[in-house]
């Protein structure tokens, strides 16, 4: 009996070992355990260095030139972020197999949206002192690439990595899709739900584009995803609707071309650019109220003290005029990460 099931776990192991899939670096190999995420520009997996038996994160780009070029971005982006300590993973190594670009990272325990799901006994909200740590990391990490001249264009949950093992600590990733300042003529960037106005308003745009996902983000980590401020769309005219809706309840030409702008949508008239920047000038010109808003942020938080410094922090955040939102590096010397007691 003993002699069987001594075969057996030796016949699995053998089995386990010729299946197990192998990716080599020029410098060594690493065992695939499985995948972690799929995106867009390809597949991160959990990795065990064959040698050490060190876990890592493997992101394995689509095996093209386009998609090797992001990877090249984000490896340089992440060797900046490295060296300026700022809060990224670790890039151990970055390499090529034909078109297909490799990076090995430091391995984080979940993304904050899976962190966010399992706070279900809090309304998924997190606590202040995690929305501080948060706010602050990526705040740092924003400030680097702000200051190189990058715009991160895709700050949400998904992109922001938590480890929560010991203390807990965070990290931003996915610098696939980020793009220098002077490319900002291209207006397919930052997901929808996330989309700061003046890139749904095809508008010039700069590093700010960042601060406003994140003031959106902020405002769901600490509300658990208030249900009836949503800016939940499937289309950008929707989106910019659900803006006008929250931020100028009290504006009737706002409100009326926006919704004729969503009545023409599907005719894609030719004077678009022309409308768009038309709006563009009235809500940048016209000081947003915060009326709906902050009745949501204290009703989804009355059981726990509200922060009055955290709203004045994501109000500012969420300026819809680029011009008036805070920059990461006046953010980072706003009193609620200043003061751990607001
Ligand atoms: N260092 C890491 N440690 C652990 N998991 C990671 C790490 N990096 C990425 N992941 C996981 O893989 C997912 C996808 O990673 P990433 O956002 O970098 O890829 P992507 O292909 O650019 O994704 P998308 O196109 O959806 O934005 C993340 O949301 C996360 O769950
Ligand atoms: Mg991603």
């Amino acid at each position: 009996m003993k002699f069987l099931v001594f075969s057996v776990i030796f016949v699995l192991a053998t089995l386990q070992g010729a299946l197990a899939v192998v990716i080599s670096s020029p410098t060594t190999q690493y065992e695939v355990n499985q995948p972690l995420g799929h995106g867009t520009y390809g597949t991160v997996y959990h990795v065990t260095e064959k040698t050490t038996g060190q876990v890592y994160a493997l992101k394995e780009f689509q095996d093209s030139p386009l998609y090797c070029r992001c990877g090249r971005t984000e490896a340089r982006l992440l060797r900046l972020l490295n060296q300026n300590g700022a809060p990224v993973p670790k890039l151990i190594e970055s390499f090529e197999n034909g078109d297909q670009c490799h990076l090995v990272l430091q391995f984080m325990s979940k993304n904050l949206l899976q962190y966010q799901r399992e706070q279900s006994s809090n309304n998924h909200r997190l606590s202040l002192p995690e929305i501080r740590i948060v706010a602050r990391n990526t705040l740092l990490a924003l400030q680097v690439l702000h200051s190189n001249g990058y715009i991160h264009s895709d700050i949400k949950p998904e992109n922001i990595m938590v480890d929560d093992s010991e203390t807990f600590d965070v990290k931003v990733i996915d610098l696939g899709s980020a793009r220098h300042v002077a490319h900002n003529q291209y207006y397919d960037l930052q997901t929808l739900h996330y989309r700061s106005p003046e890139v749904l308003l095809h508008q010039p745009y700069t590093p700010a584009i960042d601060i406003w996902s994140l003031g959106l983000m902020l405002f769901e980590l600490a509300t658990g995803y208030y249900p009836s401020f949503s800016f939940d769309s499937d289309t950008p005219m929707q989106q910019l609707n659900n803006i006008g809706n929250v931020f100028y309840p009290d504006q009737k030409e706002i409100l009326r071309e926006l919704d004729h702008l969503l009545l023409d949508e599907n005719t894609l008239p030719k004077d678009l650019p022309f409308r768009l920047t038309q709006i563009a000038n009235l809500l940048f010109s016209t000081q947003p109220n915060f009326v709906a808003f902050i009745p949501a942020f204290f009703e989804s938080i009355e059981d726990t003290p509200p922060s009055n410094a955290l709203l004045h922090l994501i109000t500012q955040m969420l300026m819809p005029n680029p011009a008036n939102r805070i920059s990461a590096e006046k953010a980072l010397k706003h009193v609620f990460l200043a003061d751990p007691d607001n």
